[in-house]
């Protein structure tokens, strides 16, 4: 079982579209273990893409992301984030492919709808910068021996 991060961004959620999204990563047999609603400090989300710090479009990331609610989950199942960047589709929604998430609801490289965490140690600490080790809520579901055989 792996976990990683997501952060339904501003767009996503003035566009009123997270529960379309969020339906996609349930359809696809994820189990969401933890969800917060919130306004993001500026310091925090300043901390989730401080590898960015360098790059041109820095600034204007963290005006958007702090630009209005996002709401943070987390998701778990077997290869969760590589299957959760599948079901994205590429950064820019111009470029992400028909029947992905940004390639069926974006066109921006800026915009794209949903942050997902892009590798195990990344997860890791986005998930920690984000919750506490109780937000996360350990439980199984009743279809789940019939989502991943044994
Ligand atoms: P995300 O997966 O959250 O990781 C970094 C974010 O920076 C990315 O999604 C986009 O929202 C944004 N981003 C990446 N490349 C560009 C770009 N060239 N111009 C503007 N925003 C970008």
């Amino acid at each position: 079982m792996e976990r990683t991060l997501i952060i339904f961004k501003p767009d996503a959620v003035n566009r009123m579209l997270v529960g379309r999204i969020l339906a996609r990563f349930e359809d696809k047999g994820l189990r969401i273990v933890a969800m917060k609603f919130q306004q993001s400090p500026r310091e925090q989300v300043e901390r989730h893409y401080a590898v960015h710090k360098e790059r041109p479009f820095y600034g204007s990331l963290v005006e958007f992301m702090t630009s209005g609610p996002v709401l943070l989950a987390v998701l778990e199942g077997p290869g969760a984030i590589e299957v959760v960047r599948n079901l994205l589709g590429a950064t820019d929604g111009r470029e992400a492919a028909p029947g992905t998430i940004r390639g069926d609801f974006g066109l921006d490289k800026q915009y794209n709808l949903v942050h997902a965490s892009d590798g195990p140690d990344t997860a890791r600490n986005e998930i920690a910068l984000f919750f506490s080790p109780e937000e996360i809520v350990e439980y199984t579901r009743a279809p789940d021996g019939w989502i991943v055989s044994k």
